[in-house]
């Protein structure tokens, strides 16, 4: 049986954190769906179709990586997929306590579907999708943040 992983997120917009963690679950799962979800506190900069743009830009060498998108609840869209393991990344202490509630009510949801905690490499500790947006809204440089294509996307955003 194939093992399949669903990594889901706001990804406004995908940063080299997130690829970081996509290009370490693509080793451990034999297919790996990156899905751009709705986090109700969330009011999105780039629409749906930007944000799969960008995300599917930067995974194109990766053959075992799908992307998507899903409006509902996360464990029945992992269900309907087939997958059994939802990945999450770490960055530090602080984004614990959110994930330890969302992975536990997740599995009181679908005792079946395990979420899976990654972490990033170091370097990505400090990076953050809004971070990112406010340093290219100020016109700062990002390109160590985030791929050439999606520093392209900000800018014309901000322009
Ligand atoms: N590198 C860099 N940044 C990272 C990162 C990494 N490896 N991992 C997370 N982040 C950042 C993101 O950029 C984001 O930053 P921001 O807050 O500045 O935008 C933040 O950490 C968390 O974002 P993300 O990982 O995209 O998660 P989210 O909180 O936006 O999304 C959902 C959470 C969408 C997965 C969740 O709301 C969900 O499952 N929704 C579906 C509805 C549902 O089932 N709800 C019940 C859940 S229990």
């Amino acid at each position: 049986m194939k093992k399949i992983a669903v990594y889901p997120g706001s990804f406004d917009p995908i940063t080299f954190g997130h690829i970081d963690i996509i290009e370490r679950a693509v080793t451990l799962f034999d297919k790996v769906i990156v899905t751009v979800s709705q986090n109700f506190e969330k009011t999105p900069w780039f629409s749906v179709p930007e944000r799969c743009e960008m995300i599917q830009s930067s995974v194109a060498d990766l053959s075992n990586c799908e992307v998507d998108h899903f409006k509902g609840l996360l464990v029945e869209y992992v269900s309907r997929k087939h997958a059994t393991a939802i990945i999450r990344g770490l960055r530090a202490l602080s984004d614990f306590e959110f994930e330890f509630k969302m992975a536990l009510m997740n599995r009181s949801l679908a005792e079946d579907i395990t979420t899976v905690f990654m972490m990033p490499h170091a370097k990505y500790t400090h990076v953050s999708s809004s971070l990112v947006r406010e340093v290219a809204g100020l016109g700062g440089d990002v390109s160590m943040l985030v791929p050439a294509h999606v520093a392209g996307m900000l800018k014309k955003k901000f322009v």
